[in-house]
């Protein structure tokens, strides 16, 4: 089955906030001073059960969904998280699961999840540089222990891709260092704008680096030619370095938007659908779960009327929408990237 919104744009990845905190206090999404000892993260009791997510997990893939990935907060820190990826696994019609982790607990992890079903990982890297990396997580964790966890996963024969958030004058001296180690791992790097979700990261304009001056600077080093997109919604544009089957990534929400092949939805760890990542609010499904006690025909008809009304397309309006100071955006680490 396939479910439309109102551009056209049907629904077929679904991104999974399974926690809500996280091990790191990265400057651009979880900075420290908002972060602190005292914020009010969410009580056990509120996260979405396993039985839970599977039972969403199933109803979106009736509406068509075949991917699903894992994120956060940090995913690793949820308990038992790989019996949660056997059941998804297991759920008629997911052709793909992935996860977004910062890889520090990859190492322990890694194993299992690849034997529960996950097919790929993507591990958040910024930088190369003890100093750097250390400043930019928030918590001075060291960048050798990362580097060793993403090669113990590697071994699993999990596909492995890094994220760089890349911020003018912070990290981006690193570009041309970690995209040749990347490649001499035979690991996919893609480069992600800074983007201006939540209120608390201090995003501006000046801060952006815009892929294209990415792709010159990697160019002069590192020859690459464009990759046809592999299907329709493909957020990262994709080069090959030439002569070679590897690749690099770029994710321009800014400079690029890709609202108008979007498909994806959000479910945050405490059971509420987004349909943008720049959302202001999410619809709950959790009470129409555990209050309502919803059955699951009525709770597909539910989610298919939230998609069939969809208008979101805040890349594509932001220059606009960003003058309203009324709209408080949903922070990334309780939506999951
Ligand atoms: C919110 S994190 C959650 C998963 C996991 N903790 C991690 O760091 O990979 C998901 C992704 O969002 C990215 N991210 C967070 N804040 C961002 C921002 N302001 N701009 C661009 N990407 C951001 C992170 O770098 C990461 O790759
Ligand atoms: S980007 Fe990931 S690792 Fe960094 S603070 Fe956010 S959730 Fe944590």
């Amino acid at each position: 089955m396939t479910i439309n919104d109102t551009f056209n744009r049907p629904l077929r990845d679904l991104r999974i906030s399974v926690m809500d905190q996280c091990n790191l206090r990265c400057t651009y999404c979880m900075p420290k001073e908002v972060f602190g000892a005292d914020y009010a993260f969410l009580p056990p009791e509120k996260l979405l059960t396993f039985d839970e997510v599977a039972r969403l997990v199933q109803i979106f893939s009736s509406l068509g969904v075949k991917k699903i990935r894992m994120t956060g907060g940090e995913p690793l820190l949820r308990k038992n998280l790989p019996q949660l990826v056997r059941r998804i696994f297991n759920i008629e019609g997911i052709e793909d699961i992935a996860m977004t982790t910062n890889g520090i607990l990859l190492g322990t992890y890694a194993k299992q999840l690849k034997e529960a079903g996950l097919n790929r990982i993507n591990v958040s890297l910024d930088s190369l540089e003890p100093l750097i990396y250390g400043k930019m997580n928030g918590r001075n964790f060291p960048v050798a222990r990362v580097l060793d966890s993403i090669d113990q996963a590697a071994s699993t024969g999990l596909h492995i891709k890094i994220n760089m958030v890349v911020q003018r004058g912070v990290n981006d001296g690193d570009i041309v260092p970690l995209a040749k180690y990347c490649f001499e791992k035979g690991y996919t790097l893609r480069f992600i704008e800074f983007m201006d979700v939540g209120n608390t990261n201090g995003w501006n304009m000046e801060k952006v680096v815009p892929s294209k001056e990415i792709l010159d600077l990697l160019q002069e080093v590192m020859p690459l030619e464009p990759v046809d997109p592999d299907y329709i919604g493909e957020v990262a544009k994709r080069y090959r370095y030439i002569g070679t089957n590897k690749e690099v990534g770029f994710i321009s929400s800014i400079t690029e938007s890709f609202c108008s092949t979007c498909n994806r939805a959000r479910i945050s760890a405490d059971g509420k659908l987004f349909t943008c990542l720049f959302a202001t609010q999410g619809t709950d499904l959790v009470s129409l779960i555990r209050s309502r006690k919803l059955k699951d025909e009525v709770l597909t008809q539910f989610i298919s009327n939230v998609w069939n009304n969809r208008d979101d397309r805040y890349s594509d309006q932001r220059a606009k929408l960003s003058k309203e100071p009324s709209k408080k955006k949903i922070e990334m680490s309780y939506i999951g990237g």
